[in-house]
Order: C-alpha cells, then structure tokens, then sequence
C-alpha cells in the first residue's frame, strides 16, 4: 500500500487516477481547490483524503504542505492544470499577458511548489517519486501552431523537472514527465481520442514504472518515451 498526493481531483485525468489508486487500497491526498463542492471526489470510495491547495498561490501550497508534516509520501502526482487564455488571445500576433502569467504560474510554477514543499515527505518514504502531467505541447520536437503560452508553460515545467530530477537523484528521489494523450476533459473537449480513465490508466501505469533507474524520462500515456 502506498501513500500518493494528487492535484487537480475534482473532476478529469486527477478523478480518475484518485480512482484508481484508491480502488488498489492506496491511500490517496486528493488535492484541489474546493473539495467542499468536489462532489464527484467525495464519491470516491477507499482511504481518500481530500485536500485543498491551490496550486498557483504559495501560502496554499505551504498550508497544504504543513498539514501533511510528518506523513511520508511515496508518489506526488502533479496533474492540475489549465489551458490559457482563448487561443486568438495566446499567437505570435495577440497576447492576453496575465492570461499568459497565470499559466505559467500553474503549469509550470504550480508543479514546483508541490514538489518543494513536499520534498520531506517524499524523504520520508522508501523510494518516493513525483511524475508531473504535461503535455506534448510543451515537446519543442511537435509542431504547434496554436496555444502558444499553454505550449511555453508546458515546456517550462518539462525542463525544470527535468533539471529537478538530476537534484533528487542524489537523495534517491525519481522525477518524471507523461503525457497524457488527447482526453475527453473539459480541457480535451469531447472530440478527443481517450476517456479520462483509458488515459488515467496509462497515466498511472507510467507512474508506477518511475524509478530511480528511469528517473528524468518523459512519456507518453501509453508507456512509449516521448521526444523532447
Ligand atoms: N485533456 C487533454 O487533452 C490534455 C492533453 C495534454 C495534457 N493535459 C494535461 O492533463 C492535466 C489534467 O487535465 P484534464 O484534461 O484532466 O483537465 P480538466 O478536466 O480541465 O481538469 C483540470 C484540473 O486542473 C485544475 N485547475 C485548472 N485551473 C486551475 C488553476 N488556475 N489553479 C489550480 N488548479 C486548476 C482543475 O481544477 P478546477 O476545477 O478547480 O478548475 C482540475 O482539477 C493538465 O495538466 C493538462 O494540462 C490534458
């Protein structure tokens, strides 16, 4: 049985994967902004523990952090996530700014609050690990034409992890990057090709096989290594 800190529960990919590992007797920190209103999370059965943070502010992410002192985590998956502002207002041409910084604050800063203030609790258990939920946006090798500062945010959080994942080697902790293909969220929209729970399985099982050995690898939801 492990222990496993997720963000963005309340509903898509972060649902899904709480489901899972609750289903498997884990015990899941399922982490978002208002677990008050979260009302498919609180449906969940098993030792799910809803958690607020909200992962662009710093002061959340320490409170969060300061209520799970001492519990030793063996997994942080770092999965919230937003798209940015409407696609005209994020090209070459047109930028909404704020809209941009926000993006950045929670796609590619987000991640990193939840990973430092949970470092001692990841030193805490035996083999801890933290994969953080991208996209294949943020992979200079693909071709983008649109969403501009989601793909820059994404990018962002790649090479950090990446950079984290050099640092935490020494201290035995694994890090790494999935994708987690085009889901039927309300990110993916309806069109898309995986349900959020084929995409959370792939998801988890990626996670799973983070070790110390692979740490730093970025992949694909379906378990193939992604291009940078
Ligand atoms: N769907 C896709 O096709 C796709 C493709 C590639 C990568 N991804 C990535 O997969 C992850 C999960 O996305 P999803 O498809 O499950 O999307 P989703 O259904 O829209 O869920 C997004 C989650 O992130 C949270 N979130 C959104 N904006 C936030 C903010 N400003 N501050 C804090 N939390 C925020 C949401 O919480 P609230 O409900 O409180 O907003 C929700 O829990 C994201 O990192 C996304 O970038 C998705």
């Amino acid at each position: 049985m492990a222990t496993v800190l997720i963000t963005g529960t309340n509903k898509g990919v972060g649902l899904e994967l709480t489901k899972i590992y609750a289903g498997r007797g884990d015990r899941v920190y399922a982490a978002c902004r208002d677990p008050e209103s979260a009302t498919d999370l609180k449906a969940v059965e098993g030792d799910v523990h809803p958690i607020k943070v909200v992962v662009g502010d710093t002061a959340s992410v320490t409170q969060m952090a300061e209520k799970l002192a001492g519990v030793a985590i063996d997994m942080v998956i770092n999965n919230a996530g937003m798209a940015g502002p409407a696609f005209d207002q994020q090209n070459t041409y047109a930028m909404d700014y704020d809209g941009w910084a926000e993006t950045f604050n929670v796609n590619s800063i987000g991640p990193v609050r939840v990973l430092q203030a949970l470092i001692p609790n990841l030193r805490l258990a035996e083999a801890g690990k933290v994969m953080t939920v991208t996209s294949q946006m943020g992979a200079l090798s693909f071709e983008m034409i649109a969403a501009h500062a989601y793909c820059a945010s994404k990018a962002a959080v790649n090479k950090f992890m990446r950079m984290a994942s050099v640092d935490l080697k020494k201290e035995g902790i694994a890090v790494g990057l999935v994708h987690p293909g085009w889901v039927q969220t309300d990110m993916g929209g309806p069109r898309a090709d995986l349900t959020p729970r084929e995409s959370a399985d792939g998801v988890a099982a990626v996670s799973d096989a983070l070790t110390i050995e692979n740490t730093g690898g970025f992949w694909k939801w379906n378990g193939e290594s992604h291009d940078w």
